[in-house]
């Protein structure tokens, strides 16, 4: 499966242009770490980054997310390892985060979603964001307060990354999608 392919399918699974552009801010994201961390791998972390949250709108609950979407993936040939690191993204699926696109997936989702927030109160979006800011707003637990602090903090450990590498990473990446879309 293509990226385009995938964004296809975003598109019929997925109404809400937020969550789209969620989509694909965690695959820019994973675009930049496959860079450093698995060249050859590439498209299969953007396609784990685009397709994480396939069927968040349709089957929102944690029995059905993201069980669902990876069923549905399975039969559109989608590679295991891609649907492992969607499965592990989840914790309550009880699925280890043992590979490192499913590490690297879990350490980007909600920090994406964190800096996208941090851009939205920016006069200028994320254009000129900084890690310093973004860690002073993960403090302040009432700003974007459904954005799991432990997830990230989780996520940066299990990385074993410096946490302001990490959050510039993915200000880069964010700040790098070309018409809202990560560059495949
Ligand atoms: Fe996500």
């Amino acid at each position: 499966m293509t990226l385009d392919d995938a964004r296809a399918m975003l598109h019929e699974w997925v109404a809400n242009p937020a969550l789209r552009h969620h989509m694909e801010c965690v695959a820019a994201c994973m675009g930049a770490y496959a860079d450093v961390a698995a060249p050859a791998e590439r498209a299969s972390w953007m396609l784990a980054g685009l397709l994480h949250d396939l069927d968040w709108e349709r089957h929102p609950t944690a029995e059905e997310h993201p069980r669902v979407g990876v069923a549905f993936l399975r039969t559109k040939g989608v590679g295991e390892d891609v649907l492992h690191a969607i499965m592990a993204h989840a914790p309550y699926t009880g699925t280890p985060r043992d590979t490192a696109m499913a590490r690297h997936l879990f350490a980007v989702d909600e920090l994406a979603g964190f800096i996208v927030a941090c851009g939205k109160v920016r006069p200028d979006g994320v254009a000129t964001l900084e890690p310093a800011s973004v860690r002073k707003k993960l403090k302040n637990l009432a700003f974007a307060a459904a954005v799991s602090r432990d997830d990230i903090a989780t996520g940066i450990a299990e990385l074993g990354v410096d946490v302001d590498a990490h959050i510039q990473r993915c200000i880069d990446a964010i700040r790098g999608l070309r018409d809202g879309q990560a560059c495949g």
